[in-house]
């Protein structure tokens, strides 16, 4: 049905608008009703889906992505969707508008995006608001960056600031240095940097009567010298868990043509061009990484069997972003029946 209906009238618009047109259409769907009674179709209820990560059960093993609900907008609608969490952001302590557009793109040919969003979001004040309104039980990671503005010397300030605003109102943490669309962000991924302001929220973390689970966002473009270096910052700082990755700069292999590629510029290749190397990422952290510390996996998850492929390369949990534009919202329950299915094989 989406495939053959849905996205074909869709794709026929602008990617940015159709953004925006899926969330009102959700949520109207929401408020009368429609997704409660869809409810069976999208949601897979089974104990053996549930997983024990970061001390929290999660229902099931696939999340969504950060970056398609920046702004709490649809957590109760999403919920219905099956996902067994979401994760919201990436926010910043000031609402901006990020960069110009277009700044969304679609490559069919290669069941991709290319993305310069740039944070756009309304900021964290804004996202509180509609946690504390929100009614579904879902598990709700918080992704904290900083505003384009605030130079890299007084990053640490502003994901202080996200992670006190938002320490009430979600599960987990993620710290997400790892966008290539605001300029200098991912110099902080540099070894220094990078303790620093780990060290930073975790020591926020502690003032706290409990702490929350810290994760640290990488990109997939990180050399092995500097993903070891990553392993060795995450054991130092006692960080939580890592999600691996982010959207490449890479544009290698693409079957879109090249004045295509070039003419659209800048920013994040996400989706099946993304697979291979960040299921690659996900084997070398958890060999290095050793049994037992959380990774989650996501990018270019675009059939269930990839993200099987995720898990058995050693992710605890997934999410999905690309593969859930194209492939709708009955993709994370065939993702779940998947996981069923491999775990009955084994
Ligand atoms: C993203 N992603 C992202 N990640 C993040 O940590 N903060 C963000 O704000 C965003 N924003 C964002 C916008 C858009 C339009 C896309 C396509 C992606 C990255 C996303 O969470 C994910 O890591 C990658 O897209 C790889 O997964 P997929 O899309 O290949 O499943």
């Amino acid at each position: 049905m989406y495939h053959f209906f849905i996205r074909p009238v869709l794709f026929l618009f602008p990617p940015e608008f159709i953004h925006h047109v899926t969330f009102r259409l959700l949520k109207v769907a929401g408020k009368i009703g429609l997704l409660s009674m869809w409810r069976k179709q999208f949601q897979l209820v089974d104990k053996r889906l549930e997983r024990t990560v970061l001390g929290i059960t999660f229902p099931n093993p696939v999340g969504l992505a950060a970056g398609f609900d920046k702004d709490a907008r649809l957590i109760d609608e999403l919920a219905e969707l099956g996902f067994g969490f979401i994760e919201i952001g990436t926010l910043t302590p000031k609402p901006q508008p990020g960069n110009d557009k277009p700044r969304l793109f679609r490559l069919p040919q290669d069941q991709a995006l290319i993305n310069r969003m740039g944070f756009n979001n309304e900021g964290v004040e804004a996202a509180v608001v509609r946690l504390k309104r929100r009614t579904s039980s879902v598990i709700v990671g918080g992704n904290i960056g900083k505003n384009k503005v605030t130079p890299n010397e007084q990053a640490v300030d502003d994901y202080r600031l996200c992670f006190q605003a938002l320490y009430p109102y979600v599960d987990y943490f993620v710290v997400n240095v790892s966008s290539p669309n605001t300029p200098n962000l991912r110099a902080l991924q540099e070894k220094e940097p990078l303790k620093q302001l780990l060290n930073a929220v975790q020591a926020l973390n502690a003032e706290h009567p409990q702490r929350k689970p810290v994760l640290l966002k990488i990109a997939p473009d990180l050399t092995e010298g500097q993903l070891l270096d990553v392993v060795e910052i995450l054991r130092e700082t006692k960080t939580d868990g890592v999600i691996a990755t982010n959207t490449t700069i890479a544009r290698a292999g693409l079957h879109t043509a090249a004045e295509r590629v070039t003419k659209i510029g800048s920013g994040g290749l996400s989706g099946r061009p993304l697979t291979q190397r960040a299921t690659e990422v996900i084997a070398f952290l958890r060999k290095n990484l050793g049994s037992g510390f959380p990774i989650i996996g996501v990018g270019g998850i675009m059939t269930p069997q990839d993200a099987v492929e995720k898990l058995q390369a050693g992710a605890d949990l997934v999410q999905i972003y690309t593969g859930f534009i194209y492939e709708g919202p009955g993709f994370v329950r065939r993702i779940n029946e998947a996981v069923l299915e491999a775990a009955n094989r084994h």
